[in-house]
């Protein structure tokens, strides 16, 4: 069982290069916006069909996502989609931002490798549904008391 470290070492290394984008790499080695957000407008926590589990937080102005951040315990095609997808919803409005899809997220990680695909509906469907929490606290600000974030 390889541990995350072997998992992105193995990203890094020659043969990879052959599998991954440059980008996929990068944002694996170095995910963007990493991290639990405190005081989040909008949060959501998903587990994919594969196990892993995604976050996302928001903070969020005027309707316009000013920040994002996520964890998770994935893979790091899923540390990629993550770190993407995160990259991608600051500074979209939340119409714009519900609009982000999984195929998006592949487009601005130049594909990746067909059995990882999911890694990026994860990422776009956490974020989906941390837009959906921000809707509802929004609408009904009394629930935020008996959330965790
Ligand atoms: Fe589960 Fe990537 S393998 S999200």
């Amino acid at each position: 069982m390889s541990t995350e470290f072997e998992e992105l070492q193995e990203l890094a290394s020659a043969d990879a290069r052959d599998v991954y984008s440059e980008t996929v790499i990068d944002h694996a080695m170095n995910p963007r916006n990493a991290g639990i957000m405190q005081d989040a407008d909008g949060y959501a926590r998903i587990t994919g069909p594969c196990g892993d589990t995604m976050e996302i937080w928001l903070k969020v102005s005027n309707d316009t996502i000013v920040d994002a951040t996520f964890m998770t315990d994935g893979c790091g095609t899923s540390l990629a989609s993550g770190s993407m997808v995160t990259e991608i919803a600051k500074s979209r409005n939340v119409d714009e931002a519900q609009r982000i899809s999984q195929q998006d997220v592949l487009d601005a990680l130049d594909g990746l490798p067909q059995d990882s695909e999911h890694c990026a509906l994860l990422a776009a469907n956490t974020l989906k549904a941390a837009l959906r929490d921000y809707l509802t606290m929004k609408r009904e600000p009394w629930k935020r008391a008996y959330r965790k974030y």
